[in-house]
C-alpha cells in the first residue's frame, strides 16, 4: 500500500490544539443533557461511582488505543484498520462512519434546540409553560430549520480544515465554555435550598451501585461522553505528528470530560431541587429526552431577573459544547471520503453534511424516533465498536501498538497495564454489556425501522 499523502491531509499546529479539539469532541451535549438524565434515572451518586470506575478501567485504555491507531497510521479509520489488520477489519471502519452519520443526524436536532433556546433566552422569549414550549421547539418544521442551520455551521468549520477550521474553532469555543461552566457552578452554590440536590447527586445509595441497569447505563454513557467506539478520536489522532505520551493525553481528555460532566451536575441538581423539580426530571426522563429542556427553564424563570441572564449563558454554553462535538462527528465521515475517495475536503464536508441533515429530519419530527436513534446508534453501536476495537488492538496488533505507545510513554509498567486492560478487561466487560443491552437495543432498532411513534 502506498504511503498516505500526509501533507495534504493537514495536521494540528500545536499539541494543545489537538488536546483541546479532543476535549471539545468529548465535552458536549452528553455531559449536560445526557449525563444528568442518566444519573437521575440511575440512582444519582451510585451511577456516578460506577461511571468513574468504568472510565478508568475501560474508557481510558480504549481512548489510548484509538489514539495509537490514528497516530501510527496517519490515516482515516477504515484505511488504518485495513493497513494494520487486512481487509477483514475495514468494515469496522465503515461501522464508525455509519455511527458518525447516525449520531450527528439526531445530535444536530438537539443542538438545534439549544440554538433556539439560546436565542429565545437572550430575547427573553421563553414562556412559562415550558412543556408546551418544548413541544413547539422540539418537533416540526421549526426543529428542522434549526437542525439544518446547526449543520451548516458544523460544515463550515470542518470545511475550513484541521488547523484553520477545527483547531481554531476549538481554541475559541472551549475556553469560553470552561469559563461559563465554572461561573455557573459557583453561582449554583448561592441557590436557596440547593442542599438536597447536592446530597442526592453526591451521596451514593450503595444498593443501587451494582445493579445491571447502573452498569449498562454507565457503560453507554461513558462511551458516548468520551466520544469512544466510533473512530472520532482515532481520526483526530491521525492528524497528530508529535510523539507525545498518548496515555497521558487520554488521561487529560478523560479527566476533563468527566470533570465537565460532574460540574454540570453541580449546576443541574441544585437547580432542580431548589425549585422542587426533581420528580419531574425522573418522570420526564423515562418518557422523553427533553428533561433538561423542560425543567431547567422553569428553575431559571423562578429566579426572576437573574434567571433571565443565567439561562442565556447556560444555553450558549450548551451550544458551544454541541458544536465542538458535532465537528468531530462530521470529521469521521469527511476523513473517510477525503482519504478513501480523494475528494476535496470542501466537497466531502458539504456532501456528507447535506446527507446527515436529511437523515436527521425524521428525528426532528418525533422525539421517540430520536430517542431510539440515541439508544441504538449512540449507545449500542458505540459499545459494539469499542468491543471490536479492543479485540483488534489487543489481539491483532499488540506488538505494533505497544511500540507506537512507547514513543512518548516511557514506563514499561504503564504500557503493560494498558495492554492487560485492553486484552482482558475491556473485551469481557463490553461483551457483558452488549448482552445486557441486546434486548433494549433490538427494541430500539425495531422502533427505528418501523418509524414507531
Ligand atoms: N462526546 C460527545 C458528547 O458528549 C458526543 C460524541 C459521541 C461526539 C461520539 C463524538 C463521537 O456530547
Amino acid at each position: 500500500m502506498t504511503a498516505p499523502a500526509t501533507s495534504s491531509r493537514g495536521s494540528w499546529a500545536t499539541r494543545a490544539g489537538f488536546i483541546l479539539a479532543a476535549i471539545g469532541s468529548a465535552v458536549g451535549l452528553g455531559n449536560m443533557w445526557r449525563f444528568a438524565y442518566k444519573a437521575s434515572e440511575g440512582g444519582g451518586a451510585a451511577f456516578v461511582v460506577v461511571y468513574i470506575v468504568f472510565v478508568l478501567l475501560v474508557g481510558m485504555p480504549l481512548m489510548t488505543s484509538e489514539f495509537v491507531i490514528g497516530r501510527l497510521t496517519q490515516e482515516s479509520p477504515a484505511r488504518a484498520l485495513r493497513r494494520l489488520g487486512g481487509s477483514r477489519w475495514a468494515p469496522l471502519g465503515w461501522l464508525f462512519v455509519l455511527c458518525g452519520l447516525g449520531i450527528l443526524a439526531y445530535y444536530s436536532v438537539i443542538a438545534g434546540w439549544t440554538m433556539r433556546y439560546a436565542i429565545d433566552a437572550v430575547r427573553n422569549a421563553i414562556p412559562s409553560d415550558t412543556n408546551a414550549y418544548f413541544g413547539q421547539v422540539a418537533t416540526g418544521w421549526d426543529a428542522v430549520g434549526f437542525h439544518v442551520a446547526f449543520m451548516v455551521l458544523t460544515i463550515v468549520v470542518v470545511a475550513g480544515g484541521i488547523k484553520g477550521g477545527i483547531e481554531r474553532g476549538n481554541l475559541i469555543m472551549m475556553p469560553l465554555l470552561f469559563l461559563i461552566l465554572i461561573g455557573l457552578a459557583i453561582w449554583a452554590t448561592t441557590l436557596p435550598n440547593g442542599g438536597p440536590g447536592y446530597a442526592y447527586y453526591l451521596r451514593p445509595q450503595l444498593s443501587a451501585v451494582f445493579t445491571r441497569d447502573t452498569l449498562t447505563r454507565a457503560a453507554g454513557q461513558s462511551f458516548f461522553s468520551l466520544s469512544l467506539g466510533m473512530g472520532a478520536l482515532m481520526t483526530y489522532a491521525s492528524y497528530l505528528r508529535s510523539k507525545t505520551n498518548l496515555g497521558r493525553e487520554a488521561m487529560v481528555v478523560a479527566l476533563a470530560d468527566t470533570g465537565v460532566a460532574f460540574t454540570a451536575g453541580l449546576i443541574v441538581f441544585p437547580l432542580m431541587f431548589a425549585f422542587g423539580l426533581q420528580d419531574q426530571i425522573t418522570q420526564i426522563g423515562e418518557s422523553t429526552v427533553g428533561a433538561l429542556f423542560i425543567t431547567l427553564p422553569v428553575g431559571f424563570e423562578k429566579l426572576g431577573r437573574v434567571g433571565d441572564y443565567v439561562d442565556s449563558i447556560f444555553f450558549v454554553m450548551l451550544f458551544f459544547a454541541a458544536l465542538t462535538s458535532a465537528i468531530s462527528l462530521l470529521e469521521v465521515v469527511v476523513a473517510a471520503l477525503v482519504d478513501g475517495f480523494q475528494w476535496t475536503r470542501k466537497r466531502a464536508a458539504w456532501t456528507a453534511g447535506a446527507a446527515i441533515a436529511a437523515l436527521g429530519i425524521p428525528a426532528a419530527f418525533n422525539t421517540t424516533f430520536l430517542g431510539n436513534m440515541d439508544l441504538f446508534v449512540g449507545n449500542f453501536l458505540l459499545i459494539v465498536g469499542g468491543f471490536f476495537t479492543a479485540l483488534f488492538v489487543g489481539y491483532k496488533m499488540l506488538p505494533q501498538a505497544k511500540a507506537e505507545l512507547a514513543q512518548g510513554m516511557e514506563s514499561i509498567f504503564t504500557r503493560n497495564t494498558w495492554a492487560s486492560l485492553v486484552r482482558y478487561v475491556a473485551p469481557v466487560v463490553l461483551l457483558v454489556v452488549i448482552v445486557f443491552l441486546a434486548k433494549q437495543s433490538w427494541d430500539a432498532f425495531v422502533g427505528l425501522v418501523t418509524f414507531a411513534r
